[in-house]
Parts: C-alpha cells; sequence; structure tokens
C-alpha cells in the first residue's frame, strides 16, 4: 500500500500548519449559525458566550477572529494546534470595508499561479478601464524576502487609470506570504487603502477567492459602489482563465515554468517545500527567497 498515507495530491495542494481566511466575521449573526465550505469539510461557526467564534461542524478546526475576518488553521494529520495566532496586516480602520468572492473551479496551486503570474493582470484582466495589452512595457521589478513571503519595493503605479481614484502621488507596495495572501498598499499622503487578496482551499478541485479592501477615507466608501461591478468582473474572469486551464490540465502533464516570468511562482513553490521540510523536521522556516530584481514584458 504505497500511497494510503499520502495526501490525495500534495503538489497542488495548500499547505498545513497555516492560517487562511474561512469567513467574513460580519456574516455572523448573534445566535445564529454560519455554514462555510473549505477544507473538504464542512465549518458551522458562530459565536460563544464571550463573543469568541467557533467551529461546532463534524470535524471542527481551530478559528480565530481578527480584522473583521474569521481564520481556520489547517491542521496537519497529527491534528496539533496552533503555535500562533492568524498574520496581522493592520488594515486602515481593521474593519473590512468591502469583499467580493469567487469559487475558482482549479486545485490551489493552480490558484495561486493566477496570484503571482505577471502576466494574469494584464492579459486575463484586459479592460479599458484598467488596461489593455496594447501598453506592454519592459518592467524591472525589485523584490526582497520578508518572513513568510516576499515583498515588491514600493512603486508608482504607471498605467493602471484605478488607482487615480484615491488622487496623486500614490505609491503601491505588494506583499505576498504563505499561505498565499497577497496584500497590496495603495497609499499617498492623505489616503492609505489595503487590498488583500486571499485563497482558501474548497476541496481538492476549487479554491475560494477573496478581495477584501480596508480603508478609512470617507471619500473611498462614497465611491465603493462604483467599485464593486468592476470587482465583480475582474473575478469572472479569474473564473474563466481557471475554466480554461483546467479544461488544457490533460495535456499539461509537465509543468514548464520560465524565468523571470515564473519566478514568484517557483519561490512559491520552494516556500512552500521548506515550510513541510521545517514543519517535520521541528525546525525554523528558513526562507529560500533572495533579492532579486525580476524583468519582463507586461
Ligand atoms: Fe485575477
Amino acid at each position: 500500500m504505497p500511497d494510503a498515507a499520502a495526501p490525495a495530491d500534495t503538489h497542488t495542494a495548500a499547505p498545513e500548519g497555516l492560517w487562511y481566511v474561512a469567513a467574513i466575521a460580519s456574516k455572523l449573526r448573534p445566535g445564529r449559525e454560519h455554514a462555510e465550505r473549505a477544507f473538504g469539510r464542512t465549518l458551522l461557526l458562530r459565536r460563544g458566550a464571550q463573543g469568541e467564534v467557533i467551529d461546532t461542524g463534524p470535524d471542527p478546526m481551530p478559528v480565530r477572529e481578527s480584522e473583521g475576518l474569521i481564520w481556520a488553521w489547517l491542521p496537519g494529520p497529527e491534528g496539533e494546534a496552533p503555535p500562533c495566532g492568524p498574520p496581522v496586516f493592520n488594515g486602515p480602520g481593521a474593519k473590512v470595508r468591502f469583499v467580493e468572492e469567487a469559487l475558482l473551479p482549479g486545485p490551489y496551486d493552480d490558484a495561486v499561479y493566477g496570484l503571482l503570474d505577471p502576466a494574469h493582470g494584464p492579459y486575463v484582466h484586459a479592460s479599458p478601464l484598467w488596461r489593455s495589452s496594447r501598453t506592454l512595457r519592459e518592467k524591472a521589478k525589485d523584490y526582497v524576502p520578508s518572513a513568510m513571503g516576499f515583498t515588491m519595493q514600493p512603486h508608482e503605479p504607471k498605467n493602471s487609470a484605478a488607482y487615480k481614484l484615491i488622487g496623486g502621488g500614490v505609491q503601491v507596495e505588494i506583499g505576498f506570504q504563505l499561505p498565499a495572501l497577497r496584500s497590496e498598499w495603495i497609499s499617498n499622503k492623505s489616503n492609505k487603502v489595503l487590498g488583500l487578496t486571499t485563497l482558501t482551499p474548497v476541496d481538492a478541485n476549487s479554491t475560494r477567492i477573496r478581495q477584501i479592501f480596508y480603508w478609512e477615507s470617507p471619500l473611498l466608501s462614497l465611491v465603493s459602489p462604483f467599485v464593486r461591478p468592476l470587482t465583480r468582473g475582474f473575478l469572472q474572469q479569474d473564473v474563466h482563465i481557471m475554466t480554461l486551464r483546467q479544461r488544457a490540465a490533460p495535456w499539461r502533464k509537465r509543468e514548464m515554468l520560465i524565468r523571470d516570468g515564473d519566478q514568484l511562482f517557483i519561490w512559491y513553490r520552494r516556500m512552500k517545500a521548506e515550510w513541510a521540510r521545517a514543519r517535520a523536521s521541528g525546525q525554523a522556516f528558513e526562507n529560500p527567497v533572495r533579492a532579486a530584481t525580476l524583468r519582463w514584458r507586461t
């Protein structure tokens, strides 16, 4: 029985021993149960006597509330307890101002690939309002390692009209960390916005993507109804490309990753392997990412 103990597909599966966004806290109504499908099980979330969140599902997971989100910790087969709380992003106002979500019809790593592929934005999300593939240009991006991932050094966005919503002098800083949390800080002198993209495995072949925003500016609250159809459209484009990717899966016997375009995903795979090694050996996680300038045309 060589494969009996092995998980279904470790190659594309979400890493264990990490926190994932399981729900948006505002969905939990007092005295009511909120059901969420994640990790191949059903989470039944409700508030306990002290207002704390608990999972009363058939296979309960450790859950924690932070920054308006309900996080669930994915244990290994030994079912150990989480050694620390969920990651803190310090989103402005600590309140979720905006969330849209969609179910991507593909395994976890395929969803991560979409999050990290530099060609994803201009090709999958080409929109006259946002940008188009006709504005292709050579880019050089500087990356540095962070504790659990990597950060793209702050830069001024050049060809994205949507950033103009928060005014001039905009700086953008994009971070990525395990399991697959993408944070985008958009800021200028007067405003600060945090966009958080999260992925949660629903089962072996579907992944939930959430686009969450934090801000404090009342002006942004005014424009937020206009951002919603835009975000919804983006997420539907993500669903569409994932559908195509799965349709092509039978021909994708061997994965081909190329530098520098796939370097972010290569780093993700290395971090995931190192995370599994560190957990198995009880040693500290040593980030395999090294500072680098990556070049591509997008
Ligand atoms: Fe996308």
